[in-house]
This record gives C-alpha cells, sequence and structure tokens, in this order.
C-alpha cells in the first residue's frame, strides 16, 4: 500500500531536525518460519532533508531482534523497535531514501507492523504509489488494511459489550453483512444499521486517516443451495431483482462515498459459498443437491457474481474479494483446479474482468484453524502419509493458511493477477481451552498421530453450523505473512449460523439439520454428527451461549 502522512514532529527522539516531517515507510520480511530478516526503507517525503532520524515501530508478537542490524542502530524493548540512522546515512535528502535492515527470531504469528514514526511523526508505507495525496480518487493500494484502521461495527459491539466479558473484544472491527434487499436501507437480524449510515459512522471513525470498512455482499438468487440454514429471500430465477433492487442500489451508495471519501477502502466480500457449491455439490456427485444443479444449470450464481465483481470493481475504492470455500471444502485436487477455474469464469464473463478482483477470502463464517502448529500434510508415520489418515482423507492441506497460500498460485495460474491477496475470517477458528492439544500426537499409527494433534475439534472438517467446542481465533491483523492481506472477523462472534429447530420466519430462512445436535449427518460431511450447539436461534440472530463459548476458548486466550 502507499500512503504518506504529514505531520508537524510534535515528539522529537533526539534529533534536530524540528521542521514538519513527511515520511513514507517500505516494510518488507524474508521470513523462514523461525526467523525473519526486516527491510526497511525509509522515504523522505518532505521537501528539506531529514537531519538524522529515527525510525520507532512496534511488533503485536513476540519477535525478538537478533544481532545488531546493519546500516543503523537497532534496539528492542518490549515490542517496539527503535532505529536511528547513523554515519553515511543519517541525513536523508528531500525526495530520497535511507534503507536498513536487521533479523529477527519469533515462533506463532510473524504480523507484519501497522504503523511507523520517524522523529515521532506517522508515517504512510512506501511512497510514490498510487493512493498518494495528490493521486485521482480510485487508485487502489496492494493491501488496502496496511496502514489503516478497520470500521467497528456499532451495533455488533454493543451486542458483545453488553456479555459477561465482552468487553474484551467489542472494540474490535468486524464485517457488515448485507443479507437482504431490506439490509441496504433498514439494516439485518445482525445489525439494525443500514449501509449508508455505517458508511457515515465509518467516515467519523476514519478522521481522515486511510480506514477500512468491511462489508459482505449476501443476497443471490437461491443462495445457500446446498443447505437451508441461509436461504434467502430470492428465488432460483430472481437474478433481475438481484441486480436491479440489490447489487444496483448498493452501488450507488458506494459510488456516492468513494467520491467524496477517497480515504476509504470498502473490502467487499462477494457472496459467501456460492461458486464453490457449483463445483462440489452438483451432480453427477453423491453430495449433490438438487437445488445446486438447479443454480448451475440457470447460471444465475455465475452470473450474479460477474455482475456484482463489474459494478463494484468500477469503483476506485472498492476492493472486491471473492468468497473461496476453505481447506476442509476446496482443498482436495479435485475440487481445487475446478474452483480456480469456474472463479476465473465467473470473472470474466458479463462485463467482469479480472482487474474486478483484488483478492479472494478462505473460511469465511467457518471453523477450519488458521494453522495446525503440530502436524503438516508432509509428515509420515511409520512410512504412511497423514494424507491416508481418516481426518485428512487424501486433502492436500491441513489448514487454512497453507489451503489459502496453494489456491493463491492456483488461481494466479488459470489468470488472475499476481498481485491478489487473501484474506481468511478467523473470527471463530482459534480451539483455544482444556482441549487444545499442546503437541504432536503418539507417533503409533497415522490415525493416533494426526487424531492427537489436530487443533480443528470437529467432528469433520464438512461440519459448519455453530460447532461446539470453538473458539475466537487470532484477532484481526494487517499483513500476517506475505500473500495474505489480513486475518479479519467476517463472521461477527455471537451470530448464529442457523436454528437448531425449526423457526417460522420472514427471512426466507430454512431448518437445516446440520445445525441440530442430534444429527448423524449427510454425504457432505460423511455421515457424522453435526457437533452443533443446542438451543440455536436462527442465522444471523445473537446467539449468546455461543458467544460465551467463543471467549471461553478464545485462541490466542483473551
Ligand atoms: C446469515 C445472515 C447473517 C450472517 C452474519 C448468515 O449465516 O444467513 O443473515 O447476516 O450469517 O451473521
Amino acid at each position: 500500500m502507499a500512503v504518506s502522512a504529514l505531520g508537524t514532529g510534535g515528539m522529537l527522539q533526539g534529533t534536530a531536525n524540528a521542521a514538519a516531517v513527511a515520511c513514507s515507510v517500505d516494510y518488507t520480511t524474508n521470513d523462514w518460519g523461525s526467523g525473519f530478516t526486516a527491510n526497511v526503507s525509509i522515504s523522505n517525503e518532505g521537501t528539506t532533508a531529514l537531519d538524522g532520524w529515527t525510525l520507532t515501530y512496534s511488533y503485536t508478537g513476540n519477535q525478538r531482534l537478533s544481532g545488531s542490524g546493519w546500516n543503523g542502530v537497532w534496539s528492542q524493548s518490549g515490542r517496539n523497535v527503535t532505529v536511528q540512522g547513523n554515519g553515511w546515512n543519517a541525513n536523508i535528502p528531500a525526495g530520497r531514501s535511507a534503507s536498513t535492515g536487521a533479523n529477527f527470531s519469533y515462533s506463532g504469528t510473524n504480523a507484519a507492523p501497522t504503523s511507523f514514526s520517524v522523529n515521532g511523526t506517522v508515517c504512510g508505507d512506501e511512497g510514490g504509489g498510487p493512493g498518494d495525496p495528490g493521486d485521482p480518487p480510485g487508485d487502489r493500494v496492494d493491501n488496502p488494511y496496511v496502514g489503516a484502521g478497520v470500521y467497528v461495527n456499532p451495533d455488533w459491539s454493543a451486542k458483545a459489550a453488553a456479555e459477561p466479558g465482552g468487553s474484551a473484544i467489542a472494540d474490535e472491527p468486524t464485517a457488515v453483512w448485507l443479507d437482504s434487499i431490506g439490509a441496504i436501507t433498514g439494516g439485518s437480524a445482525g445489525n439494525s444499521t443500514g449501509l449508508a449510515d455505517h458508511l457515515d459512522n465509518a467516515v467519523e471513525q476514519a478522521n481522515g486517516q486511510p480506514f477500512v470498512f468491511q462489508m459482505v455482499t449476501y443476497n443471490l438468487p437461491g443462495r445457500d443451495c446446498a443447505a437451508l440454514a441461509s436461504n434467502g429471500q430470492l428465488g432460483p430465477d430472481e437474478i433481475d431483482r438481484y441486480k436491479n433492487e440489490f447489487i444496483d442500489p448498493i452501488a450507488d451508495i458506494l459510488q456516492e462515498y468513494s467520491a467524496a471519501h477517497p480515504n476509504l477502502r470498502i473490502v467487499n466480500i462477494i457472496e459467501i459459498d456460492s461458486l464453490p457449491n457449483l463445483v462440489t455439490n452438483v451432480s453427477p456427485r453423491e453430495t449433490f443437491t438438487p437445488e445446486c444443479d438447479e443454480m448451475k444449470a440457470n447460471g444465475n450464481y455465475v452470473e450474479g457474481v460477474s455482475y456484482a465483481l463489474s459494478q463494484f470493481g468500477a469503483i476506485g475504492t472498492v476492493y472486491n474479494y471473492v468468497d473461496a470455500g476453505h481447506y476442509g471444502w476446496i482443498g482436495w485436487d479435485d475440487n481445487l483446479t475446478a474452483s480456480a477455474q469456474l472463479f476465473h469464469q465467473a470473472a470474466t464473463t458479463n462485463g467482469a474482468s479480472v482487474d474486478d478482483v483484488h483478492g479472494f477470502i478462505v473460511n469465511t463464517a467457518n471453523y477450519g484453524p488458521t494453522t495446525e502448529p503440530y502436524y503438516t500434510i508432509n509428515d509420515s508415520i511409520n512410512g504412511t502419509s497423514v494424507r491416508q489418515s481418516d481426518w485428512v482423507d487424501w486433502n492436500r492441506y491441513v489448514d487454512n493458511q497453507s489451503f489459502a497460500l496453494g489456491f493463491r498460485q492456483e488461481l494466479i495460474s488459470q489468470g488472475f493477477d499476481s498481485g491478489i491477496g487473501m484474506l481468511i475470517d478467523t473470527s471463530r477458528n482459534g480451539w483455544g481451552g482444556p482441549d487444545r492439544p499442546t503437541g504432536p500426537g503418539p507417533q503409533t499409527d497415522v490415525n493416533a498421530y494426526v487424531e492427537g494433534s489436530r487443533l480443528d475439534g470437529r467432528f469433520q472438517a464438512g461440519n459448519w453450523c455453530n460447532q461446539s467446542g470453538a473458539g475466537l481465533g487470532e484477532r484481526p491483523t494487517a499483513a500476517p505473512v506475505s500473500g495474505i492481506d489480513a486475518y479479519a472477523w467476517i463472521k461477527p462472534p455471537g451470530e448464529s449460523d442457523g436454528a437448531s429447530q425449526y423457526i417460522e420466519n420472514p427471512e426466507g430462512k430454512g431448518f437445516d439439520r446440520m445445525c441440530d445436535p442430534t444429527y448423524e449427518g449427510n454425504p457432505r460431511n460423511n455421515y457424522n454428527m453435526s457437533g452443533a450447539l443446542p438451543n440455536a436461534p436462527l442465522a444471523g440472530h445473537w446467539f449468546s451461549a455461543q458467544f460465551q463459548e467463543l471467549l471461553d476458548n478464545a485462541y490466542p486466550p483473551l
């Protein structure tokens, strides 16, 4: 991303340069899993030389400086890193930059810092590109999350804060779901505010700084064809209503805000589960449903997604991320390539182009871990690959991050831009609490090993409804690893996935037995127990018992 900030140098740190500081910082890493090299380039975006500079930034993890760095004097105190220019590079002439670097060790997640300051003034990161002041509105940055705040939905925040213990997470950013035509003006089950009012709030929260507004576009004709819990308001053939009454009015509102507020970066998640369903849940597969066969035959998922992409893609500050299922669904070879091909087809018909796709999101509203720390797909026990275990069952991936990165390569090879970024919904995939493994399982046989190692606590990776034992996952984080634009909370924790018994409602939602804890399954979860919590309300409605369990089992713990 590339935004510069002009500050007044209020908090000078022992430098002679009391004039206004305007700076941008480009931070890149070469990461080998347990350590990394940080390369930092500081650009002087001002009109006078920076005579002496002190760079400060913070990590959110356990990154530790190792050695003394180069081309600068590096030091660390807790999570705060300080670098001072010395010798020949202490002076940065106007319009020029200085580079410095150091090695670090870490474990867990290596999230890139999101803010840098020079001589106490906050910088943008990486000047000279699109997004700089003076550029026409509409130039997209590479990763919208870097250097930007993210919208806290006041509706969700109030519900979280009202729960015992909920204030610990009530100011985390979550997405706004547009799940019906009425939601555009009147809000949805989970949030009572309309889109324009949310955007007004976002402008206020942004306070003139780069700012991400996360929304989900979720109202296709014949929605949720492989399940019933999130069936929607539009019938399978109502593609014209989808375009005219749903996408067009949303696009009008986004266009208006985009023109007036170029600092708002609208991350638009496009139609959860829709295209993957057309790959895996259609005839002649055993997992087919008549509804998915119908949506494949009538073409309305592809037409709806391509229409949404082209309309939103035409708005300069909208970043479209298409939903790409999750590791326990699309990770098998048969599903992976076919899905990437279908995504490419949808992104190149009806006026859409691959330029309308900024990236993809995995694990939306699902429960698969971001990473499985205690086993990998490459492990074997007594010569038998973990791919042959009952749990992995020949999947190519064991977690969402490896899947996201692998699928990203597949998407690029099918014709998507090499700059696409991935998002991972980490709202409910933490799997902490007392049942969380603390190391690899026994090496007696491949099943014992995988069962003992895996964090994913479900009966089967195809289970998706209100999973018992789940916890909050990684807190929202910008640029956690190369290729991943962010860990984001798209499914608002505490909102149900579906009712555990039939509840009459005006939202079009059905009753799916995958949300019934007594259900023994179907071909799509290989006839396993559903693993769902009891007494759940309709999809999108507040489910206090689940919220409490998510807090208890949060990982990282709260
Ligand atoms: C529901 C939507 C809801 C969303 C977010 C979906 O499962 O169908 O109505 O807005 O979850 O909670």
